[in-house]
């Protein structure tokens, strides 16, 4: 089982605060972030980076989930954030997060986006295509400003990962392309612009990544690259962002790395390679999201209708699931689930932990070992802060649930419960 801290009873303790207190304090669905666990993890990958000695910055992917008290987190920690939409640089800028630690990703940000993004001065633009590209030269032109840029490059490298998250192999829809020559005539048409200021190159191969042999083969890549492009153009790349895509535990059967870790075996291949191609140090960007915030969520459900068919495994339904996750029905994705006042009670039976949504594949876990449950229980899903609520819909007309950050044992709403109110509140009538 995921590791979890229990009190002397048993019970589920989120940032020092009993699962079921948050429970009965704010409801259920509630989704919960132990926010000690969040800084620790950012700590620990700054340490690694401090311990290499090498220019860097920590970059979170705010996708992950995106708020105004975790970019008010993020802010305090001093990291970077990338945001993918203007939505998210909205948020950030309600959060008063820096401008100049933005990097604006997407491989089809609109024109008031990028105008937006000028506006506020974000600090990098990372550019993912020619069309973009076009239009950035333009807009740079028109607006006499210039424009710090990073370039997205596609490494060609498949992460060992589910497909709709593998993101670096050539046939990708971000990026430009290494080996069929794209990256070099996008850096051409860059470094033409008078507007311009190519800083650097990212790369990012997938999500939820345990493994560091496609980390090792893109970097590898990029690097040899940047040494042909240095030859070519006599181009320096002033960053090199290395993406994200730590994996992280979801259930016994994950066994990933420690982040740390990880990380530190990327920054020997990298140093190890720059000295092979005799590049200059650049600055190394990550751009971790998932293993920054997906650890530190809990989802807490109340148990509410069983149903038991003789010989088939039970479906246990709880009060949220496919509206607040929907990763296990998009990419099959596996979660691990514990009563939250009895954390190691005996296994009774494997049940399906099902949602309540109108659709059969609103499945939460499919195979769960779990105590026998009652309606009224509490569960808790575990590692649910990433890709979670910031992929939350209001399927079915239900509301969204409440989010709460906990530390040092105290508990603070920062995103309120939606209510019937809130979901009709852009519903325009047809007929008065
Ligand atoms: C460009 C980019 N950077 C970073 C990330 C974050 O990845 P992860 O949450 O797996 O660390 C993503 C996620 O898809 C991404 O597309």
């Amino acid at each position: 089982m995921n590791r979890v801290s229990v009190d002397s009873e048993d019970n589920l303790l989120i940032g020092g605060c009993k699962a079921i207190d948050l429970v009965e304090k704010y409801q259920t669905p509630l989704i919960t972030y132990d926010v000690g666990m969040i800084r620790k993890t950012i700590r620990s990958l700054k340490q690694v980076f401090d311990e290499a000695s090498l220019p860097y910055a920590i970059s979170y992917a705010s996708k992950a989930f995106a708020t105004i008290a975790m970019y008010q987190v993020i802010k305090e920690e001093r990291i970077h954030i990338d945001v993918v939409s203007g939505g998210e640089l909205y948020t950030a800028m309600e959060a008063n997060f820096p401008m100049e630690d933005v990097s604006f990703h997407g491989n089809n940000k609109s024109l008031e986006e990028l105008k937006m993004a000028l506006d506020l001065n974000v600090g990098e633009i990372v550019v993912d295509n020619f069309n973009e590209l076009a239009t950035l030269t333009q807009l740079a032109k028109e607006r006499q400003q210039k424009v710090s840029i990073i370039l997205r490059l596609t490494p060609g490298v498949s992460a060992h990962t589910h497909a709709y998250i593998q993101t670096g192999q050539s046939d990708s829809k971000f990026g430009f392309d290494i080996d069929s020559g794209q990256a070099l005539d996008a850096l051409k048409i860059a470094l033409a612009s008078e507007f311009l200021i190519v800083d650097g190159v990212h790369i990012h191969i997938g999500s939820q990544i345990f493994e560091e042999a496609g980390f090792e083969l893109a970097i590898k890549k990029l690097l040899k690259t940047l040494a042909n492009w240095r030859t070519l153009l006599n181009f320096t790349a002033k960053i090199i962002n290395l993406g994200g895509g730590f994996g992280i535990k979801y259930t016994d059967k994950d066994d990933p790395k420690d982040p740390a870790e990880l990380l530190k075996s990327l920054l020997d291949i990298v140093k190890v390679t720059l000295n092979q191609y005799d590049l200059p140090n650049a600055s190394i960007w990550i751009e971790p999201g998932r293993s920054i915030v997906g650890p530190a969520g809990y989802t807490l459900y109340t148990v509410g209708t069983q149903k038991r068919v003789a010989g088939l495994k039970p479906y246990v339904t709880v009060d949220g699931g496919m509206g607040d996750n929907i990763r296990p029905a998009l990419y099959q994705a596996e979660y691990t689930a514990v009563k939250a006042n009895n954390v190691n009670a005996a296994v009774a039976e494997e049940v399906r932990l099902a949602g309540k949504y109108c659709e059969s594949g609103d499945i939460l876990i499919e195979n769960q070992p779990m105590p026998l449950l009652r309606q009224g229980d509490v569960v808790a899903v575990l590692a649910t802060g990433a890709y979670g609520y910031s992929m939350a819909s209001n399927y079915n007309r239900n509301p969204r649930p409440a989010v709460v950050f906990v530390e040092n044992q105290r508990a603070k709403l920062v995103v309120k419960r939606e209510t019937y109110a809130d979901l009709i509140k852009l519903d325009l009538p047809y007929k008065n």
